[in-house]
């Protein structure tokens, strides 16, 4: 890991980060109910995800976890979503952001939250060498709520992890156990 001259900086405030991203769904965006296709509101949730940790690593991101994705209500065809990111915190290499997302009805203006989710982008140079990421800043309570629940769900992702990991092992020496059998 290196430390860039851009990424030496003190710190960063989440309002720094905060981004946000407006589309229409079309028809192409939908399945054949008329909703917004899963898949395609993912995209454009690692899209407003990663313009936050630009914003605050200034270097180049990878998605490396996108987890906690509550799909709450539907979004219709000719919906306009709306989503909003920002960091919730950065470690050393890593941000995670928060993304919420809102389905906006375009002849009643009526507005619904309709998603939300968390994700994990790590700064990397143009070789895809791991960058040190600046500090956050935080200056409201919900910054700091934010901040708190994240070392939460890092430590949650990573006993999920190591626990995935083992149950492969398992599933790999079982595989080897049967192989000397036959
Ligand atoms: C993400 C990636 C850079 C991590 O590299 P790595 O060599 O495994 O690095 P490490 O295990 O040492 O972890 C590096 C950092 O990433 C974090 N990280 C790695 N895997 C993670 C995961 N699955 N979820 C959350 N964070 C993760 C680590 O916590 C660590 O953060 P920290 O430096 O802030 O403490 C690497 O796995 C990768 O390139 N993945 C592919 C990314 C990609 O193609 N994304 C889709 C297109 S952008």
């Amino acid at each position: 890991m290196s430390t860039s001259e851009e990424t030496a900086i003190a710190g960063r405030t989440v309002a720094s980060t905060q981004s946000e991203m407006t589309e229409i769904i079309l028809p192409n965006d939908t399945n054949i109910l008329g909703n917004l296709l899963g898949g395609r509101l993912m995209h454009f949730i690692d899209l407003t995800g990663a313009m936050a940790a630009f914003r605050h690593s200034r270097t180049y991101v990878v998605t490396a976890a996108m987890d906690h994705i509550d799909f709450i209500q539907p979004v219709r065809l000719g919906d306009l979503v709306t989503l909003k990111s920002s960091v919730n915190r950065a470690f050393t290499t890593s941000m995670e952001v928060g993304v919420k997302v809102w389905a906006e009805n375009t002849q009643t203006g009526n507005q619904l939250h309709v998603a939300s989710a968390y994700l994990v982008f790590v700064a990397v140079d143009k070789e895809g060498h791991r960058l040190r990421v600046p500090q956050l800043i935080l200056e409201t309570p919900n910054e700091i709520r934010r901040h708190a629940d994240a070392l939460l769900r890092r430590e949650h992702r990573e006993a999920e992890s190591a626990r995935r990991s083992k149950a492969r092992h398992a599933a790999t020496a079982e595989e080897a156990a049967l192989a000397a059998l036959e």
